[in-house]
């Protein structure tokens, strides 16, 4: 198995996973960590991130039609991904016909994942039958949250239905807590700080602060940490990453 494997999720959409999953891997990698991203997302974001084809990816390992070696591309050095493609609704109809969804991404993925030290997953907002196949795989979940009341409520509904599915898979289980979008100049952001603190402690991260840098990024075919590696942004993702590779 990886060193160091994570499902990034919430129930949320737009907090930040995609932007987490591509920025954490690329610093990892640049470390030395070989690292590999599989993007579950129709939206194909990490694709875009890194500027590597999305037409065929793990839709087509889904479909049974490619092995995740197959459908992986290298996008930098030590950095590999497999992007979600194109056909993502139909590789869910195979997994939904599987005997043991669940199981799916444990069976297809663990002996490949071998060959990376760490392995990360993007998924899209809400819980659905792939997202519970990536985290029963993973086990540990890296939970990106922004800091508002809205995201807080759904946090906690979030964290209810991976208790729920911890209590079929017990090694299911949120790693990390991670405040996206921190924007110190607004008081509710360092009082949701303060809640999230109370509530996760020590699995709380460093906050990955604002930088409109992220969106002009986005543009370039980059994460920030590549595009503007002395920003804020990038600096906060820095320090996030070591602390989640440290624990
Ligand atoms: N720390 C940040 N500061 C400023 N903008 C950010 C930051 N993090 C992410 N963004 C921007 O916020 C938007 C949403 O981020 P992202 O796509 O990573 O969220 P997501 O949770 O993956 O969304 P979805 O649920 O649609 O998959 C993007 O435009 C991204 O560039
Ligand atoms: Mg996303």
């Amino acid at each position: 198995m990886a060193k160091k494997i994570f499902t990034v999720s919430n129930f949320k959409g737009g907090v930040g996973k995609s932007t987490t999953v591509a920025n954490v891997g690329y610093v990892a990698s640049l470390a030395g960590w070989k690292t590999l991203i599989i993007d579950t997302d129709e939206q194909n974001q990490i694709a875009s991130n890194f500027g590597v084809d999305r037409e065929q990816g793990l839709d087509r390992v889904l479909m049974g039609d490619m092995t995740p070696a197959e459908a992986t591309k290298e996008a930098r050095e030590n950095l590999f991904i497999i992007p979600a493609g194109q056909k993502v609704p139909r590789g869910k109809k195979e997994l939904a016909a599987d005997l043991q969804p669940n199981t799916f991404m444990t069976r297809a993925l663990s002996e490949y994942a071998k060959g990376f030290d760490l392995v990360l997953i993007d998924t899209q907002p809400g819980f659905d039958q792939l997202v519970i196949s990536c985290m029963v795989f993973t086990k540990a979940i890296l939970a990106p949250v922004t800091s508002d009341a809205k995201a807080a409520e759904s946090l906690v509904g979030f964290v209810n239905r991976v208790r729920e599915l911890a209590a079929i898979y017990p090694e299911v289980h949120i790693a990390r807590v991670i405040p996206t979008m921190h924007d110190k100049r607004y008081k509710i952001t360092s009082e949701m700080l303060g809640e999230l603190k109370s509530s996760f402690a020590d699995k709380l991260t460093t906050p990955a602060l604002t930088d409109g840098a992220f969106k002009s990024a986005h543009r370039h075919g980059q994460c920030v940490c590549e595009y503007a590696p002395k920003g804020n942004g990038a600096k906060s993702y820095i320090d996030i990453t070591k602390e989640i590779l440290a624990s």
